[in-house]
């Protein structure tokens, strides 16, 4: 995790110009802090299958990390979730202003991609890792769910679209994470494959979970605008807070069960994770 953050502070996009907060806008909500999920799955990974690719992996888990930021940038802005308050800080269109907003989620969209493409790694890997990081961020990934999400405001869905809605928005980029890990250290397909589906529902937990914090923390506790999901098609609004609470722990669970069948290696690099977030809410 210290590496990783030391990495994103030397690493920050550097765009000298004669813009008064254009640089600072790009960099501001990459600092603010932020639980730094996707790129660690992906690093455990690394760090327990080749630790000698750790370092060429950073610039990967950054990639991550600024895609995931991009997505929370243009979340929050008032055509979407209307939120005044990121990791702690002011969001940006708080700070600055839209524009300025709109313009640091598109540029750190493309930056994660040029930060792949420039990694010290194998050409055939960094093509793989463009396309699984487009897919599930893309118009197939992220952005459907994002837009599904805003779309259906006060359009109630039933559950089985809800988790599609959380499957897009969020699980995705949690899944491809632990998938990205396996592409650079060689896993095989199949396990690709199985740690791809273990993130789908890992994913799903983690969003539930973040329903949960909307409904049960304050802005302090969760360091970001909460109660903001009453038009949202939430789990808790479907289903009540006692049942997604039972629904979360359930999946938990589950989700305890899988892991315990993966090979030591991957329990190893995953364990610590597990530990945080499988029952976070509790
Ligand atoms: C928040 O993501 C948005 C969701 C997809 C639930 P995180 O809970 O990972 O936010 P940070 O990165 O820690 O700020
Ligand atoms: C956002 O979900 C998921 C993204 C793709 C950014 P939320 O809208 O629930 O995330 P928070 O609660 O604002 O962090
Ligand atoms: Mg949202
Ligand atoms: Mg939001
Ligand atoms: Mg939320």
């Amino acid at each position: 995790m210290q590496r990783f953050e030391t990495y994103l502070n030397e690493n920050l996009p550097k765009v000298p110009s004669f813009h008064p907060v254009y640089e600072d806008a790009l960099g501001v909500m990459l600092t603010a802090g932020g639980k730094r999920f996707r790129p660690m799955l992906l690093l455990n990974i690394v760090d327990t299958h080749e630790p000698m690719l750790y370092n060429s992996a950073l610039p990967v888990a950054l990639a991550l990390e600024m895609f995931h930021t991009y997505s929370l940038i243009h979340d929050d802005l008032p055509a979407m979730d209307n939120a005044d308050l990121r990791r702690g800080h002011e969001t940006l269109h708080k700070r600055y202003d839209e524009v300025t907003a709109i313009l640091a989620g598109d540029a750190l969209n493309s930056d994660a991609f040029y930060l792949i493409a420039k990694a010290p790694l194998r050409e055939d890997i960094k093509i793989k890792l463009v396309e699984l990081l487009a897919r599930d961020g893309g118009s197939r990934g992220m952005v459907l769910g994002q837009a599904i999400d805003c779309y259906f405001e006060n359009k109630p869905l039933d559950l089985e679209q809800i988790k599609i809605l959380h499957t897009n928005k969020t699980a995705k980029l949690i899944a491809v994470s632990l998938q990205m890990g396996a592409v650079i250290v060689g896993l095989e397909k199949k396990v690709q494959d199985e740690l791809y589906a273990f993130g789908i529902d890992l994913g799903l937990l983690f969003q539930i979970q973040d329903d949960i914090i909307d409904e049960t923390q304050s802005e302090e506790e969760a360091g970001k605008t909460t109660g903001n999901d009453t038009d949202k098609n939430s789990f808790v609004n479907l289903l009540g807070l006692d049942e997604t609470v039972i629904q979360a722990d359930t999946l938990a669970k589950d989700l305890q069960r899988r892991f315990e069948d993966f090979d030591e290696k991957l329990q190893i690099a995953l364990q610590p994770l597990m530990n945080t977030y499988l029952n976070r809410h509790n």
